[in-house]
């Protein structure tokens, strides 16, 4: 059973859903097929799991205020990854090991039971800073009991550890854990157990100032390990990391290292950092493997410290949302991110037209706007630059010449407009999903992935194709 005080914790939760559903449902940039908080802020998916044939995605919520503090676990559940159920709470701080906050963490399947790790974050009296990493378990996948601790910090490392990613490898069960060492570079260590509840600590696998990497940011959040096409894959969230050209300019990145990890000496040998996402909103992704045996990743769209405090939505009770779910796959070495193929339940009104040719213009073409919309844009030919301008508000320009992709937008801060860019050789698609108040671009089959907000105004559904050079091109549309 949940303590009094975790109880008590959720029904204020729930009394704070009432009282602002009005006011958050009224809001024009609600999502419309992404899943968002109920009201308060939402940031990391946690817990991404496919258990007894239903999906659940996790959330670090705070239901009281559209700011940071001390995290509840908000949970969805599906059955296809298109249609969401909001469930009761899951977690909620209320312990000492986790009274201010129920950070990041993940779930596994464990003889049955749905278990849930957690970070325990507690501040003392002194606004110092403890870090637990903590279990919770729970029958039916709704209702889950807290267990406690189950790792305390290890030597070598300051109280910014946490994110506890778990697995299964053989016989054993793996966690990695987001870290600070004592010389404040970002890592990602390494646990080995065999039953959920005693874990040996094997190391620091990857890091700052380790193998080949030099300085690599002062915190590493939400690291996560599996395999794919034979290969191991490291994700984290490095901190620190300063701008360099097209790269790395969001205030923290997302993405990752492709390797071999040595489970019997806990060596992980991996290549270069690689960025999961080219847009201005995206960090803290998690996996699952599904019944279907795909690697799924969903994530925060979302960046911690970005001018949060500028949303338009928070005006409106609520602030931030998770990206769609994506299907993984390595491709010569480097991941390449695709919409689940489920989310082509949502196609209403196709409206398609080939072979169109642009040619020093601009065109609209009839029935291809929207807002909530699904656009699939197939490129045969190409000379000079191509551009779509979307609701009066961003723009993907490609210049061939230069192989550059750029997605650009009207800041929601100021207005001004602000770019993000890839290096790209050849642009030969773009499927666009749009939400109200979102944008996923997935370029060439994603090799690159564009996520971002995007706040147009509401009554704007304009989609402008113009070419400086010639284009010819399919393209077709879905009402979503
Ligand atoms: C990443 C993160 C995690 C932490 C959680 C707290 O966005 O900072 O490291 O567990 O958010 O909400």
């Amino acid at each position: 059973m949940k303590s009094a005080i975790e109880q008590r914790q959720i029904q204020l939760a729930q009394m704070e859903i009432e009282k602002y559903r009005s006011i958050v449902e009224s809001d024009p940039y609600r999502l419309s097929y992404h899943l968002m908080p109920p009201v308060g802020l939402m940031n990391d998916p946690n817990g991404f799991i496919h258990w007894n044939g239903v999906y659940h995605v996790f959330y670090q919520w705070m239901p009281f205020k559209t700011g940071h503090g001390a995290k509840f676990w908000g949970h969805y559940t599906s059955c296809d990854l298109v249609h969401w159920k909001l469930e009761p709470v899951a977690l909620a701080p209320s312990e000492w090991f986790d009274k201010n906050g129920c950070y990041s963490g993940s779930a596994v399947d464990n003889h049955g039971l749905l278990t849930l790790f957690y970070t325990g974050n507690v501040k003392d009296e002194d606004g110092n800073r403890h870090t637990y990493q903590c279990m919770a378990v729970s029958e039916n996948g709704i209702d889950f009991v807290k267990k406690g601790v189950v790792v305390t910090l290890p030597d070598g490392y300051t109280a910014h550890f946490r994110d506890p990613k778990v697995w299964k490898k053989d016989d054993d069960w793996y966690m990695i854990v987001g870290a600070q060492s004592e010389s404040l570079d970002g890592k990602a260590v390494l646990f080995r157990s065999k039953n959920l509840t005693q874990w040996e600590y094997l190391g620091a696998i990857a890091g700052g100032k380790q193998k080949q990497l030099g300085e690599f940011g002062y915190m590493w959040e939400c690291p996560d390990l599996f395999e794919l096409d034979g290969q191991d894959v490291l994700i984290v969230c490095p901190q620190g990391l300063k701008a360099k050209g097209m790269h790395y300019q969001n205030v923290y990145q997302a993405g990752y290292f492709v390797g071999r990890l040595n489970y019997e000496t806990a060596e992980f040998v991996h290549g270069s950092f690689t960025e999961l996402d080219r847009g201005f909103e995206f960090y803290a992704p998690q996996t699952t493997l599904d019944a279907k045996g795909r690697r799924l990743l969903i994530a925060w769209m979302g960046v911690p410290d970005q001018d949060e405090e500028k949303h338009p939505t928070i005006q409106q009770r609520w602030i931030h949302a998770l990206t769609l779910p994506r299907e993984l796959r390595l491709i010569d070495g480097k991941l390449h991110q695709v919409p689940v193929e489920e989310l082509q339940k949502l196609r209403k009104n196709e409206i398609a037209y080939t072979n169109v040719t642009v040619a020093n213009e601009e065109i609209s073409l009839e029935g291809i706007s929207g807002n909530v919309i699904e656009l699939k844009f197939d490129i045969h030919q190409l000379e000079g630059m191509i551009e779509m301008q979307i609701r009066n508000n961003a723009r993907l320009i490609y210049h061939h010449d230069e192989r550059v992709l750029t997605l650009e937008r009207k800041s929601f801060v100021n207005g001004l407009t602000e770019k993000r860019q890839c290096r790209l050789e050849h642009l030969l698609s773009l499927h666009i999903f749009l939400d109200t108040s979102s944008i996923e671009v997935f370029v060439n089959g994603g090799e690159e992935v564009f996520t971002a907000r995007l706040f147009p105004y509401p009554s704007n559904h304009s989609i402008v194709i113009a070419a400086n050079g010639k284009c010819i091109f399919d393209i077709t549309k879905w009402n979503l």
